[in-house]
């Protein structure tokens, strides 16, 4: 999981290759690397680490040549050290590879047995050896990238570069993206156009299986099949500028501080003046008996509240799956069940191959995305972008909310679709949305006092009930993936069927208790917990602060929200504890250890 980028270029290319990789960085920043041809000759550099490593190494050991590629990593196979750092080289072939060769094994031991070792524990490794065994045997070039490709099982996007050939760059992909840019007497690959796009606005994405042969001035293709082909070129709009922090101190704070813009953005997207609904006309609810959404990690947890309100303002009901596990599962899929797609940047390898599962048998494959030019967007029927701008800390935020929002009104329309009355309040209360967020932003000192406490603790624990079930489960992953805190959500009532076992003085438990229908319920399992020892933090509204905050050790008084609207506006104090705390313990927010923005592999 892994950001590739190549360009045979008129100027000097290393920082033109830098730059790219900036932008592909949210894919994995364990460690970066980029090759050069210059006057012939092929060499490379490489630095464990961020970016910012690769740009120090590149001032005191610059790389000339105006053709190149480079890679950052998210390490799969091998720790990340420089040695297993991309390009990986051999002879006279240097590769740029995002995905997971799986028969590396065997590669590996059949070219052991024409004596040819290996310097790395990388399946990438492999595929330059086995490129330049070709190559040895007389092969051409392209010829000998084809036949490596050929016999390379899993996935992968790839870009090779050779010595002696400063007019020449292969490209290939099957199961990870590969868009190929247009330029003036120049040529790119990138993962995605968003790392080309201030080079170019001109692409041409590979589709499965793609074999692409470049020079500067000409893009040939194979299909999977072998036969040639052309594949469409198309302007893509997508903004060339790198987004900034804008004061705060890290996009995360930024992201969270953005949330009553980007939610008004969606809410303009999909709500008219007068309040009425306005998905695509395409999105028919009438068709379908039942909906199946499937996403990973954050996205999962909106799909989860987008069950709630599904099943009670739709009455429709409602299958929610982790993509990782839906596609393995073989489930049956009819004809009247809509397939929905929840994703931020559209390429979350598992989330693709479960709609690839489910195209053709559902009755309409719908993608919610955040990056519109994404593989998500592009294999839907129907695409629902979430309007939440670029998101860049690791941790997603503002998707998350839009996500919520956006599922909210599809609820909506699917009862009104169904002849089922809407909730008298909405849409309307909706737009109350930016304003609650503004004012529950405003309650950042008192949980960057509490959360300095919470930092000291092994262990936290999140409760909520109801559609405030998913926000304990939120809350506690932004938690983990932030401050490395262990951390767990359960909802309230399960608490006793084994995990009030874990309850004594030293594990704080955060309970999410809104003013709801479900209070009462919520605040006796929050007494339980009181009662033997556990310390409370009740994030609730005045009045569930007056009701039940005596003998918690912390109240956070949220605004009064609907009902319905509730698991929106929490979201906001899950994300600042999970930004606070890491903060108190000095962890890396934007990019936490181990993670990507986009997770390409399965
Ligand atoms: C957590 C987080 C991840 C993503 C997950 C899915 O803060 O960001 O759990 O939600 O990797 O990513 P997308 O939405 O891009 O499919």
């Amino acid at each position: 999981m892994c950001g590739i980028v190549g360009v045979l270029g008129s100027h000097e290319v290393a920082p033109i290759l830098v730059e790219a990789l900036k932008r592909l960085e949210y894919r994995g920043y364990d460690s970066a690397g980029i090759a050069t041809v210059n006057d012939g000759a092929l060499d490379r550099r490489r630095a464990v680490g961020k970016l910012v490593n690769l740009s120090d190494l590149l001032v005191h050991q610059p790389l000339a040549g105006k053709s190149g590629i480079g890679h950052t990593r998210w390490a799969t196979h091998g720790a990340p050290t420089v040695s297993n750092a991309h390009p990986h080289s051999s002879g006279t072939v240097a590769v740029v590879h995002n995905g997971i060769i799986e028969n590396f094994k065997d590669l590996r031991e059949e070219l052991a047995t024409h004596g040819i070792s290996f310097e790395t524990e990388t399946d990438t490794e492999t595929v330059a050896l086995l490129c330049q065994h070709y190559k040895n045997q007389g092969h051409s070039s392209a010829e000998s990238a084809r036949k490596t490709v050929e016999r390379l099982e899993g996935a992968f996007a790839l870009a090779f570069l050779f010595h002696g050939e400063q007019d020449l760059m292969i490209g290939a992909r099957k199961g990870s993206p590969l868009a190929i840019g247009h330029g003036d007497n120049e040529m790119y690959v990138g993962s995605d156009a968003f790392a080309l796009a201030p080079l170019t606005d001109q692409i041409t994405y590979l589709e499965e299986g793609d074999f692409a042969i470049l020079t500067r001035t000409s893009l040939k293709i194979w299909d999977a099949e072998g036969n040639q082909t052309s594949r469409e070129q198309r302007r893509i709009q997508l903004d060339a500028t790198r987004v900034d922090k804008d004061g705060h101190k890290h996009f995360m704070a930024k992201e969270i501080a953005e949330q009553p813009l980007a939610i008004d953005r969606t809410l303009h997207a999909y709500l008219s003046e007068i309040d009425e609904i306005t998905l695509p006309d395409e999105l028919d609810f009438t068709k379908v008996d039942r909906l199946t959404m499937v996403a990973c990690g954050t996205g999962y947890y909106a799909c989860m509240v987008g069950k709630y309100w599904f099943e009670q303002i739709a009455k429709m009901p409602v299958e929610v799956d982790v993509a990782s596990e839906f596609r393995y599962r073989e489930p049956p899929v009819s004809d009247r069940t809509l397939g929905l797609f929840v994703s931020q940047s559209g390429e979350t390898a598992d989330t693709l191959a479960a709609l690839r599962y489910m195209n053709g048998k559902a009755n309409q494959i719908v993608g919610m995305v955040n990056v519109s030019e994404s593989s998500i967007a592009r294999e839907s029927d129907v695409v629902l972008p979430l309007y939440a701008g670029p998101e860049i800390s690791v941790a997603s935020t503002k998707a998350f909310t839009c996500q919520l929002v956006i599922l909210l009104i599809m609820a909506l329309r699917a009862a009104q679709q169904r002849g089922i009355a809407l909730p008298e309040s909405l849409p309307a209360d909706l737009r109350a949305i930016p304003g609650l967020i503004n004012q529950a932003l405003t309650l950042e000192n008192q949980i960057t006092a509490t959360c300095r406490e919470l930092s000291a603790a092994k262990d936290i624990i999140f409760l909520g009930r109801g559609q405030l079930y998913p926000l304990a489960m939120e809350g506690a992953l932004k938690l983990k993936e932030l401050s490395y805190i262990h951390a767990e959500g359960y909802a309230s009532g399960e608490l006793k069927h084994g995990p009030i076992a874990l309850i004594d003085d030293t594990v704080p438990v955060i309970v999410m208790a809104p003013r709801d229908a479900l209070f009462d319920k919520t605040i006796s399992n929050m007494q339980e917990v009181m009662a033997r020892g556990g310390r409370v933090v009740l994030v609730t509204d005045a009045e569930g602060a007056r009701i039940a905050g005596e003998g918690t050790s912390e109240v956070i008084v949220m605004p009064q929200v609907p009902d319905a609207l509730a698991p929106i506006l929490y979201a906001i104090p899950a994300q600042q504890i999970a930004y606070y705390t890491a903060i108190a313990k000095g962890t890396d927010v934007d990019q936490p250890r181990n993670l990507a923005k986009s997770v390409t592999v399965e």
